[in-house]
């Protein structure tokens, strides 16, 4: 049988969940696929570092071109974090023809709407289900689930770690500093917690919602942020007593005017609202859809196997459109056309 190749950028909280699962769930993944799927080199930045995994088989490396120029390498998975080194990575992954899986929100949040047309351009997918709310298959539930419908507002809690951290001071009466040192050891964190705390997080992932949903080319800037820094214990204990709960929620619609809003914010929801009961890491997206109706999509929105999960489906998916002969054409908005000509003329220059 076949064997796909994969580069594996990063071999961290979400780079060694993808290492297991590739492994424990081998029988299926070569099931399903037909083909098996194994990981040729990966990327890290200190070979010598002492692992808990095994990852026998594959080369350790510390040059990103050995991956991207490899001939047999079809697919890269990029899971070490970073945005300006990351993306040009990916896009010179990209014009080597290779298929890009990535977890990574910063890079798509910035750059998404150059790589995707470029992607297409080279007949290559770019799936990126990770970088939002982890486990939950949101980005597939917009862009294929709800395909048929006008979407009109999506209202979720998008960021583990602030979602952990405000669970944690308001249910234990914890204070922030160790909850949020209790995140980072478990892998929910960013490399730089302040993205998450600050609601930058939080803000990438709605635009990346935003644009999937309302086919709009909002960037980054055009999104209304506040953090949870400025939320305390008494806020939160005040809260409880009224029978309310104090969430990181990110808010996307069309406004009266037929304009698409985005915000992050924390806000007071009664304890009774589904998104309240939404605890610890765990993340959860409202969409309301003009045909569907109300639709929920609920899950774990960090850590390594949930995030890791994605990331190998993403495989699964670009695996199956080789077959298919449609690759480059997932997530890719008609609106987009125009950037892909501007790149491409840069790409001449
Ligand atoms: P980690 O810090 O745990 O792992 C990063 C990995 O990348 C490490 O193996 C590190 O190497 C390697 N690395 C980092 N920079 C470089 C570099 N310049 N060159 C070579 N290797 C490098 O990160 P996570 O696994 O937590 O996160 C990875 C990505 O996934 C980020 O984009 C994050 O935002 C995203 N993400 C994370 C989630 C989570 O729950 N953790 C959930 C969803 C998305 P070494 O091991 O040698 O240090
Ligand atoms: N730091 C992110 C979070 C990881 O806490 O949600 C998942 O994207």
């Amino acid at each position: 049988t076949k064997t796909i190749h994969i580069g594996l950028c990063g071999l961290g909280t979400v780079g060694s969940g993808v290492v297991r699962i590739l492994q424990d769930h081998r029988d299926q993944i070569k099931y399903k696929l037909g083909c098996e799927v194994s990981i040729k080199k990966i990327l890290v930045s200190d070979i010598h570092k002492k692992r808990d995994i095994n990852v026998i088989g594959s080369e350790l490396t510390t040059d990103p071109k050995s991956i991207i120029q490899d001939p047999d390498i079809d697919i890269i998975i990029e899971v070490m974090g970073g945005i300006e080194k990351t993306y040009q990575l990916m896009k010179e992954a990209i014009l080597h023809h290779k298929h890009i899986v990535t977890a990574n929100k910063d890079v798509m949040a910035l750059y998404g709407q150059e790589l995707l047309p470029l992607a297409k351009d080279k007949e290559v997918d770019v799936f990126y289900e990770a970088s939002v709310a982890g486990g939950i298959p949101i980005l597939r539930a917009l862009s294929d689930g709800l395909a048929s419908d006008k979407i009109q507002k999506m209202m979720g809690i998008v960021n583990g770690t602030t979602n952990f951290i405000l669970t944690k001071m308001a249910d234990e009466q914890r204070p922030f500093g160790p909850v949020l040192e209790e995140a980072q050891q478990l892998g929910y964190a960013e490399a730089d917690p302040s993205s998450d705390v600050d609601g930058l997080d939080a803000a990438r992932k709605m635009t990346l919602l935003a644009n999937l949903a309302f086919k709009t080319t909002l960037e980054l800037s055009d999104v209304q942020v506040k953090g949870i820094r400025s939320i305390t214990q008494e806020d939160l204990t005040f809260a409880a007593k009224l029978g309310y709960t104090i969430k990181l929620i990110g808010i996307a619609e069309v406004n009266d005017e037929g304009k698409v809003e985005v915000s992050v914010e924390p806000t007071l929801l009664p304890n009774e609202h589904p998104l309240a009961q939404v605890k610890n890491e765990y993340n959860a997206v409202y969409v309301h859809g003009e045909a569907v109706g109300e639709t929920m999509f609920y899950g774990p929105g960090a850590g390594g196997l949930p995030t890791a999960t994605s990331i190998v489906s993403d495989v699964m998916e670009a695996v199956k459109n080789v077959r298919l002969g449609i690759n480059g054409h997932a997530y890719v908005i008609p609106q987009y056309k125009k950037k892909l000509k501007t790149d491409k003329e840069k790409f001449m220059k």
